[in-house]
């Protein structure tokens, strides 16, 4: 695998893909933790998350089944990621680097997301990741730089074009657009007025495995997306130190 840094400050954004054994071990650590969650519910749900949108319950249990908190990977869980090549390569890259905990949970925050295809439309609204700490949401030790890795382990089955459900605005990470605030989920978050700024997306396009590295600053968001199964992705802030960015990207 290869992570071009020098691209995420470019252009805002880097579109890799995930080798085969990395990918495995990802889904089938992220669908144990999807039937716990069911188990501990008393939810009888023997398949996999992609057929997720074929279980009847209400909106309210799904909510309820699936905050955030319920989503983030254990330390267990957290740490066999660490363990795989993909996360030596990291290394290899950075020197070293943390993995954010932006819920104060007391460990590294790697989570995964269950997005039920159209006519379901629990997405979330564009945004650039920066904007959260800048209305109060974690922090971040001044010396580093975030940037945040997203993984598809389900992508829509049957969409158009191969959408993963991700789109995002390349190079906005170089403008610095105006937004208002909601407090939503007990905290503070950004709404961008996408029609007044102007807002054109593009679609992340791939398969399984596909994943996008992106800045901080870069305007992105969920995409609801017209399919015949559930898609699942899981997402990490990595910080490293700025220094060892600069190294990659001068
Ligand atoms: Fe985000």
């Amino acid at each position: 695998m290869f992570v071009n840094i020098k691209e995420v400050y470019e252009n805002g954004y880097f579109v890799g893909k995930l080798d085969d054994l990395e990918f495995n071990l990802f889904k089938n650590i992220i669908n144990s933790h999807f039937q716990n969650i069911l188990k501990q519910n008393n939810i009888v749900f023997k398949d996999e998350i992609c057929n997720y949108h074929n279980l009847d319950i209400s909106l309210d249990k799904h909510k309820s089944m699936w905050p955030k908190e319920n989503r983030i990977l254990n330390y267990r869980d957290y740490k066999k990621f660490l363990e795989t090549n993909f996360f030596s390569y990291l290394k290899s890259l950075f020197g070293s680097f943390e993995i954010s905990d932006e819920n104060n949970i007391g460990h590294p925050e790697i989570y995964f997301r269950i997005v039920r295809p159209y006519p379901f439309t629990d997405v979330t609204s564009l945004h650039s990741d920066s904007w959260f700490r800048h209305l109060g949401h974690g922090k971040m030790p001044e010396d580093c730089n975030s940037i945040k890795f997203w993984f598809s382990i389900y992508p829509p089955e049957n969409s158009s074009n191969s959408k993963l459900g991700f789109r995002f605005v390349p190079n906005s990470h170089h403008n610095k657009l105006k937004y208002d605030k909601v407090f939503s989920d007990g905290i503070y978050k950004p709404v961008l007025d996408e029609k007044k700024n102007n807002i054109e997306t593009i679609s992340l396009k791939g398969s399984a495995g596909s994943f996008i590295v992106f800045h901080d600053d870069l305007v992105h968001g969920g995409e609801v997306i017209q399919s015949d199964t559930t898609r699942c992705s899981f997402e990490f802030s990595l910080w490293a130190k700025k220094e060892s960015i600069n190294n990659l990207i001068s």
